[in-house]
């Protein structure tokens, strides 16, 4: 599948990602050349690269580092490393983080100096421990070896400059990967989203301005530095360049997080890439992008549609995290916008009366459908409850909830009429208990938040973890 740079190193048999391990495969040749550049140089390099924000919402990485102020404003200035990976179906930046954590360390103190950030923290999610171990043994080993400190030479600058990076733990709310509720979890106070503007780069951690932004965006400005901006345009698309990081999870054969370049079709993903549907089923749809993606069925997929960030646009979707998650011919659609709402109903900060009320409905209506007692004019409801929670709301938290329940009843809505009609499942599927509190079921939370431990394996490595696991995801029929 063309050029590895980001699991390069990870796929050699043996590599642990230690310092000496790391140094050897040429580490950190980068930083040194970074600093060997003025900071302005280097957000000019990851510019023009065309990177774009692997967090979900595909900003371009240097135009943001632009909007930080000009170098002779006094205040200090903060890098946020987004490692709070929340978004169900995605689970990349934990395989960077704990395979080969000094990689993305580099990718995090180039960036630092770039933006002239005092200290880079490093917002890891909570249940995330072996990354917050395996993140704190290469900041302790690139300590001791000189490689960060309170001054570090930078001979582009001709003076000392802080390279510094921090750990912090999250405690396990989804809202905490918002960039402004990650902040505030970092201060210490309640993960909830700050009202914007003022934006991250004028008034961020501690008022001071900061950038925020995602490890596997960060992973690629290594290779960037090194090997240039017309290397890194070969690769992916125009508007997209680049590779990805892919997890592919639910009904395919080979589930894994896979380093593809963008642009690449979600049916080659499928088929080419995860060994196709399990069990020779057909495909019934997928999610995209993680779950606030939402449902795109087997004809759009059939038609070709790329894993582009326009691509998905185009559909009313997004790339988001760029996390696919497949659904066999088997599967009930209302069951999964079921689980989603369930999801979002648990997580919404509820600061805003539309997402707190909007997700608490969503939850309630859809549980009602698929329980068997939906209402006629349930689907008028649920269409009308989603316009009024997109694009009005502090954090796009509310917009996540929403798109999954707008697309599956876009592209499935016969599925939902089905439900109401007959007062079952079409498929077969028996009653569930479910709960309107914004509780998990988690007896069937296919597909969703089990996939952040079901998908281990790279690259064909298989994981015997993953055979464990795809036992509880089974289709209760
Ligand atoms: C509800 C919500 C949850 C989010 N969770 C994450 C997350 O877990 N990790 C992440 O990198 N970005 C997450 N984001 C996106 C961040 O707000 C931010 O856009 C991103 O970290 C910027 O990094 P990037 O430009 O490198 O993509 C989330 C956004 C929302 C609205
Ligand atoms: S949209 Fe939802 S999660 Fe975001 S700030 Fe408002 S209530 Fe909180």
């Amino acid at each position: 599948m063309g050029e590895l740079y980001l699991f390069n190193r990870i796929q050699k048999p043996g590599y642990r990602g230690t310092l000496a391990e790391y140094a050897a495969e040429g580490g950190y040749a980068a930083l040194r050349k970074a600093l060997a550049m003025t900071p302005e140089e280097v957000v000019a390099i990851v510019k023009d690269s065309g990177l774009r924000g692997r967090g979900g919402a595909g900003f371009p990485t240097g135009f943001k580092w632009t909007f930080m102020p000009k170098p002779n404003d006094p205040r200090a200035r903060y890098l946020a490393v987004n490692a709070d990976e929340s978004e169900p179906g995605t689970c990349k930046d934990r395989i960077l983080m704990e395979r080969d954590p000094h990689f993305v360390l580099e990718g995090i103190l180039i960036s630092a100096y770039a933006i002239r950030a005092k200290a880079a923290y490093i917002y890891i999610r909570g249940e995330y421990r072996a990354s917050k171990i395996a993140m704190d043994s290469a900041i302790a080993e690139a300590r001791a070896a000189g490689i960060i400190n309170e001054k570090i030479m930078a001979p582009g600058l001709g003076a000392e400059v802080p390279l510094l990076a921090y750990t912090h733990v999250g405690a396990g709310a989804y809202i905490c990967g918002e960039e402004t509720a990650l902040m505030e979890s970092l201060e210490g106070k309640r993960g909830q989203p700050r009202p914007k503007p003022p934006f991250p780069a004028n008034f961020g951690l501690w008022g001071m301005p900061t950038t925020v932004n995602n490890i596997e965006t960060l992973a690629n400005v290594p290779p960037i530095i090194t090997k240039g901006v017309a290397w890194y345009q070969t690769m992916g698309t125009k508007p997209s360049p680049g590779n990805f990081l892919c997890g592919v999870s639910g009904d395919v054969n080979k589930p894994g997080v896979y380093e593809l370049p963008l642009g690449i079709p979600i049916k080659s993903i499928i088929n080419d890439v995860a060994g196709g549907v399990w069990k020779g089923r057909a495909l019934k749809g997928i999610i995209p992008g993680g779950s606030s993606s939402g449902f795109l069925p087997k004809s759009i997929v059939d038609g070709g549609i790329a894993m582009d960030h326009d691509s998905l646009k185009n559909q009313g979707s997004f790339i988001g995290t760029a996390s696919v998650v497949v659904f066999d011919e088997t599967r009930c659609i209302v069951r999964a916008v079921k689980i989603l709402c369930q999801f979002y109903h648990h997580e919404t900060c509820g600061q805003c009366t539309q997402c707190r009320e909007g997700c608490a409905w969503l939850d309630q209506i859809i549980c009602r459908i698929e329980n068997g007692d939906g209402r006629e004019d349930d689907i008028t409801t649920l269409l009308a409850l989603c316009d009024g929670m997109r694009g009005k709301t502090i954090c796009a938290l509310s917009d996540a909830a929403a798109i999954p329940v707008q697309l599956a009843l876009q592209h499935f809505r016969a599925e939902f009429e089905e439900h109401i009609r007959s007062k079952r499942c079409p498929l077969g599927n028996p009653k569930m208990e479910f709960h309107t509190d914004g509780r998990h079921s988690h007896d069937h939370l296919h597909n969703t938040q089990t996939v952040h431990t079901d998908v281990l394996t790279l690259h064909g490595i298989e994981n015997p973890e993953a055979g464990r696991y795809r036992e509880t995801m089974r289709h209760p029929s």
